[in-house]
């Protein structure tokens, strides 16, 4: 009788039980961004990357010391492009190391700009930054301006990637990737940079790349295995080139300094990375 009083117990309270892990799994106990993460993921809009938002302010200060000296002595104010910017932190990084800037973000995600925007409303109200969703340089107007530095950091990713199985395509397609980069490279001024990091597809194989030269070098991080356009995963390099200089010049535009060491060794100063999985 008890036993079977135990088992009708059971019995209840097992769908119950059942609904609230599914409620907590899929909304309590998870945050925002957990959730906007699982979002993407679910519904898989066209052309996502990086699902995970993961971001902190001044993220790669190694990366932006060296993009900052190369850019020195170009016309101010200078115009970056975040690619991925997710809640706005790169953007308001990137204020603190070019100030006066004109700043640009782009993100697939509605939920993250609109966090960004209020983030940066100043910014906004100033004049100075613009925030478009959209899941490639298309949703930018075709007459804007081309921008002194392109930076897509932590996009060209996915977490699940990490532990480097043989292929990547289920999670990243390298055509969309070459597409997307060269949209991104299309917007760069000759003499201008494209900076990117933690990244799982191999700029150099893309059609585009030969209009950049490499400038600097991370170490490798193990985390970040490397595809090819075969889809396939890549011998892991030593280094991952981080930051590319448009090469031609088509008009008159101020070249800025030689770059004289084409991979400068960045790597001191690491880069900050999520947890696991949320980078
Ligand atoms: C890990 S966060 C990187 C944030 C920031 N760039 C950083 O490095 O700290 C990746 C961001 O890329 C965005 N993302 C993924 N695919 C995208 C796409 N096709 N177009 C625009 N944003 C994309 C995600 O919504 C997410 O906010």
């Amino acid at each position: 009788m008890g036993f079977a009083k135990h088992l009708g117990i059971r019995i209840r309270l097992l769908p119950g039980i059942r609904a609230l892990r599914l409620l907590r799994s899929h909304h309590f106990g998870r945050s925002a961004e957990e959730r906007e993460s699982a979002r993407l993921q679910r519904i898989r809009p066209d052309n996502l990357f990086q699902p995970s938002g993961f971001t902190v302010p001044n993220r790669y200060p190694h990366i932006l010391r060296e993009v900052k000296a190369l850019v020195q002595d170009a016309p101010r104010p200078l115009r970056l492009l975040s690619f991925g910017c997710s809640t706005g932190e790169e953007l308001l990084t990137l204020d603190s190391h070019f100030p006066g800037s004109l700043m640009t973000g782009i993100d697939i995600s509605a939920p993250r700009l609109a966090i960004a925007a209020e983030r940066l409303s100043s910014l906004r109200q100033q004049g100075r930054l613009q925030l478009f969703q959209g899941a490639s340089a298309d949703c930018l107007p075709p007459d804007l301006p081309p921008f002194d530095i392109v930076l897509a950091m932590s996009v060209f990713r996915h977490h699940d990637l990490e532990a480097a199985p043989a292929r990547c395509s289920h999670r990243l397609r390298f055509a969309d990737f070459e597409k997307t980069v060269t949209g991104l490279a299309g917007r760069v001024r000759p003499g201008g940079f494209l900076c990117m990091t933690n990244n799982h597809l191999d700029f150099t194989e893309t059609a585009v790349a030969a209009k950049f030269e490499p400038c600097a070098t991370t170490r490798h991080d193990p985390r970040n295995p490397l595809y090819g356009a075969d889809d396939r995963l890549k011998p892991q390099p030593e280094r991952d080139i981080v930051l590319f200089r448009r090469k031609e010049q088509t008009g008159p535009v101020s070249p800025g300094p030689a770059v004289a060491d084409h991979r400068r060794d960045i790597s001191s100063g690491g880069i900050t990375s999520g947890p696991t999985g949320q980078t």
